[in-house]
């Protein structure tokens, strides 16, 4: 059979990325452009600035790839762009340049949910087992998906408000720690002790997550404890959020690996490069005796290299975006 040749754009966000997949899961080459340093200094992603950023870019890092991948444009199948959601400025960018792209060089236009991206981050280091439970734990989503087919997805449950990256980074400016919050708030925490004594988030059975409560109830100590003129110890107080937190998605992911019956975890989006949570996960696949999969880290955070993985089932089911295609900032995966 011939080697089909994707290549995938992805700028939902503050990454600039596009990356050429052979057969849904070899990593021919990716450029990965991330605006970080710059959001940085405003403690958190501009979207007037991330989508003038990306338009700045883009043309580079495909220079880049083109340069470096050694794949030219008629081994190329077809080209993949994350739709939505995401900053719809910065979508519109990625969405445009594909567009474009696909009409100059006569190839199917295929557009891709980021969510789906996340989880096939995984196809790029193993097959994707069915039926899968995909846990997604990113800045804009906290989900869990039933995965029965290829790219046939079920939400079983979802965030009631802030999604756990949202979480992390908000913990992080309250304990006065540069964004992104997530890793500086695990390093924070690995130095500390989870004696602080949290809400746990919502103590239900349901399969849904919420975590402003918890979020809420952070800022609050911080405050009340700075007018009584105490002092927080921060490493402790990161280490017990990101306990709590944690032990929240495990107990979830629990109750559905209970009731789905299902023999694999998927793992996806930017918080799985937490070192803790990823152990805590990992102990529990091994508590009940089912197969983990988690991207190494270079796939957890936004990248095109899933994006174009993602889309290979597409490709195969001949399932192409019209021209006419609009960037969603939020869309159901499916
Ligand atoms: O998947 P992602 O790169 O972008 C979205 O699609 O949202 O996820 C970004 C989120 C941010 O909230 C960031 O703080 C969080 O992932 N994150 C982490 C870590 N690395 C990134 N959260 C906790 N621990 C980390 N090591
Ligand atoms: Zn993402």
């Amino acid at each position: 059979m011939k080697d089909v040749f994707i290549l995938g754009i992805e700028s939902s966000c503050d990454e600039t990325s596009i990356s050429i997949v052979k057969n849904g899961c070899v990593d021919v080459y990716t450029c990965v452009l991330t605006q970080m340093d710059t959001h940085a200094e405003f403690g958190g992603v501009v979207p007037e600035i991330a989508s003038r950023m990306h338009t700045e870019n883009i043309t580079m890092v495909l220079e880049d790839v083109l340069t470096n991948s050694n794949i030219s444009w008629d081994m190329i199948d077809a080209i993949a762009v994350t739709y939505a959601p995401g900053l719809l400025g910065s979508l519109l960018v990625g969405l445009e340049f594909a567009k474009t792209l696909a009409l100059i060089h006569n190839k199917p236009l295929i557009a891709v949910n980021h969510i789906a991206g996340h989880i096939y981050a995984n196809r790029l280091v193993e097959p994707i087992v069915f039926p899968s439970l995909g846990l997604v734990i990113s800045g804009g989503h906290t989900e869990l998906i039933l995965m029965k087919g290829d790219y046939d997805f079920e939400v079983l449950g979802s965030t009631l408000d802030d999604s756990i990256g949202e979480c992390f980074d908000k913990v992080a400016r309250i304990l006065g720690l540069k964004y992104p919050g997530g890793p500086n708030v695990e390093k924070y925490a690995s130095m500390g002790r989870a004696s602080y004594n949290l809400p746990i988030p919502m103590n239900d059975d349901s399969l849904n997550f919420s975590y402003s409560g918890l979020k809420s109830y952070i800022i609050n100590l911080v405050h009340n404890e700075e007018q009584r003129g105490n002092e927080i110890n921060k490493y402790d107080l990161a280490a017990s959020f990101q306990s709590v937190a944690a032990d929240e998605l495990v107990r979830k992911t629990s109750l559905a690996i209970d009731k789905y019956n299902v023999k694999n975890i998927i793992v996806a989006g930017g918080v799985s490069a937490n070192k803790y949570i990823r152990g805590e996960l990992e102990n529990l696949a091994k508590e009940k005796n089912i197969h983990i999969s988690i991207p190494p880290m270079k796939y957890c955070t936004d990248n095109a290299t899933m994006i174009a993985a993602a889309a290979y089932p597409l490709y195969k089911q001949k399932k192409f975006a019209s021209f006419d295609i609009n960037a969603k900032s939020q869309d159901d995966i499916y």
